[in-house]
């Protein structure tokens, strides 16, 4: 994803009251965060955090944490979460290769929306969905390990679903028109390009 670097992003993410400094301090721990013993819902890559933030304003008694990595995409979404004070979610601005130092048995769902295919080989370790990941997601569930991946590319597609068998994750549900009523900015994007201007 081709990205504007935003002057003065870091510092921003690095002193807003939403996002969790040090996120490893609270491996195992993350009730504490929220102050309570809701389910926690995580997504990787959040992007500009339309899906996420949507999601835990109808979802009350669920808390939920967005993953990113870029600080300047983080921004816009900062200012929701503050201004509107959705206290059930918080965000970590980091690298999520290193997840399995973050969460300890303590997520019930994890979400991958529209995630970088890297279609390079040599970049499919980067791939959110490669048996690298997947390794490290399974520390992380409390529970049934539940995925909700949603694509546009057909390769990342197939993929995924590959490294799914190999790292004996089920498929539960499949469909390949699926519209979310709460989308991404990405989602958006796709359902827009495909509807209006191929046809
Ligand atoms: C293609 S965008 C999709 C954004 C959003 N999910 C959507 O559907 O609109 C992928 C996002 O994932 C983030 N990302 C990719 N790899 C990541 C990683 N290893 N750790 C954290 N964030 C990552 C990127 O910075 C980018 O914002």
């Amino acid at each position: 994803m081709r990205l504007k670097h935003i002057k003065n992003s870091e510092n921003i993410v690095s002193s807003s009251k939403v996002v969790i400094q040090n996120p490893h301090l609270y491996k195992g721990k993350w009730k504490s965060v929220f102050g309570n013993n809701n389910k926690i819902f995580l997504e990787i890559g959040m992007g500009k955090g339309n899906f996420i933030i949507e999601h835990a304003k109808r979802n009350k008694n669920i808390n939920y944490i967005g993953f990113e990595k870029y600080p300047s995409v983080l921004l816009g979404a900062l200012k929701i979460i503050e201004s509107e004070n959705i206290s059930n979610l918080k965000i970590i601005c980091a690298d999520a290769s290193n997840i399995n130092d973050i969460f300890y048995r303590e997520i019930s769902k994890l979400y991958l929306n529209f995630s970088d295919p890297w279609p390079k080989a040599r970049h499919a370790k980067r791939r959110l969905t490669s048996p690298l990941f997947l390794k490290r997601y399974d520390s992380i569930f409390k529970g049934f390990k539940i995925i909700e991946q949603k694509t546009d590319n057909d390769d990342l597609f197939l993929y995924s679903l590959e490294c799914y068998k190999k790292s004996h994750y089920f498929k539960l549900k499949l469909s390949r028109n699926y519209f979310d009523d709460i989308r991404t900015e990405y989602e958006n994007k796709f359902i827009l390009t495909k509807f209006y201007f191929n046809f």
